[in-house]
């Protein structure tokens, strides 16, 4: 099947950077949010980053008009009857997927794959929602997602050959690499980047050494271009905590115990960058 318009569900930090990637490949780009702010403050950034684009000279003022004209504000899902398409990046919380999944299956067009960002979720129970469970994949984009070439690829129990082809060869027009994944909580990427999160946040917990000085261990030490305390600042704490959850819960093995500090800073809404407080401080 063919795939020229996409809808992106959620405005956050992943859903703009996946509907900037997108039109900046050539696709029409509905951009969804719930709030109307997150999809206004996400278009503002996409402009930003193609305005920094064009003034580092990779992208012409064209390239970046051509992009932006590619991209529309939407703030129901029934748009969706327009796309190919439909890319989910909404909180990483089973009941709210779960519910944009089954209503996305009444407004979707019957050709149309209906895609997961999830981190962590099990996209066979996603799958499970719908009507069209063939149809129903995980495409897992990193963060940032303009910068970052890998998408995780997820097979949910009954996702056709033909949904994974459609998505793997627009990963490729997206000019990223596509890895296939089995459906095991936490994929490949979070099965083993957040455990290690988890215990440099132990490491914190237990008096070990501080922040700034576990991050540069990891950093000279191990040449992360982060540390794990700064990268999971970016990611958002209660994105990692799902995450922790997720593993704790799908292996039941208390090596994936979350850190009870993360708890609390969740519970202190110390979200980290995107709430100004997390490991560290922001302005
Ligand atoms: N959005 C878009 N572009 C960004 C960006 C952002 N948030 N942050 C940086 N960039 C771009 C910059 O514009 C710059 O590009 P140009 O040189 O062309 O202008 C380039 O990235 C490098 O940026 P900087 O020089 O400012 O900073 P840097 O060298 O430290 O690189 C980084 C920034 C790429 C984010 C780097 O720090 C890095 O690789 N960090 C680790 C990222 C990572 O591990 N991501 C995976 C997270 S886990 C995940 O995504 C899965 C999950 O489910 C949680
Ligand atoms: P975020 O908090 O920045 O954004 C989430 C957005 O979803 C918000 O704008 C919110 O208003 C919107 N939203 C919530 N419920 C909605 C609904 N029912 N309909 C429409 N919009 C809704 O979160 P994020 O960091 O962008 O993460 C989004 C998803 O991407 C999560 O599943 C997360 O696990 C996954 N992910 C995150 C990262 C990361 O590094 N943060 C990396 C890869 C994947």
């Amino acid at each position: 099947m063919s795939i020229k318009k996409v809808m992106v569900i959620g405005a956050g930090q992943m859903g703009a950077g996946i509907a900037q990637s997108c039109a900046q490949s050539g696709f029409e780009v509905l951009l969804n949010d719930m709030n109307e702010e997150a999809i206004e403050k996400g278009l503002k950034n996409i402009e930003k980053l193609l305005t920094r684009a064009v003034e580092k000279e990779r992208i012409s003022e064209k390239d970046k008009k051509d992009t932006l004209n590619r991209l529309s504000p939407s703030t129901h899902l029934q748009d969706a009857q327009s796309c190919d398409l439909i890319i989910e990046a909404v909180v990483e919380n089973m009941e709210v997927k779960t519910k944009v999944f089954s209503d996305l299956d009444a407004f979707a067009p019957k050709h149309a794959i209906l895609a997961s960002n999830t981190s962590s979720l099990p996209i066979t129970e996603i799958a499970a929602v719908t009507k069209r469970p063939e149809q129903v994949i995980g495409m897992h984009f990193m963060n940032p997602v303009p910068v970052m070439k890998l998408v995780e690829i997820i097979r949910g129990l009954q996702t056709s050959d033909e949904t994974y082809q459609a998505i793997k060869t627009m990963t490729e027009e997206l000019s990223k690499t596509p890895v296939e994944v089995n459906d095991f909580p936490g994929f490949v990427s979070n099965r083993i980047l957040m455990p290690m999160i988890n215990e440099a946040i132990y490491t914190v917990y237990e008096g070990v050494a501080s922040p700034e000085d576990i991050d540069t261990v990891m950093k000279l030490g191990m040449n992360h271009p982060m540390g794990p305390l700064q990268l999971a600042d970016f990611i958002g704490l209660d994105t990692c905590l799902s995450i922790m959850e997720v593993l704790h819960e799908g292996f039941a093995d208390s090596k994936y115990r979350p850190c009870p500090l993360l708890r609390k800073y969740v519970k202190a809404g110390w979200l980290g960058k995107k709430s100004g407080r997390g490991f560290y401080q922001y302005s």
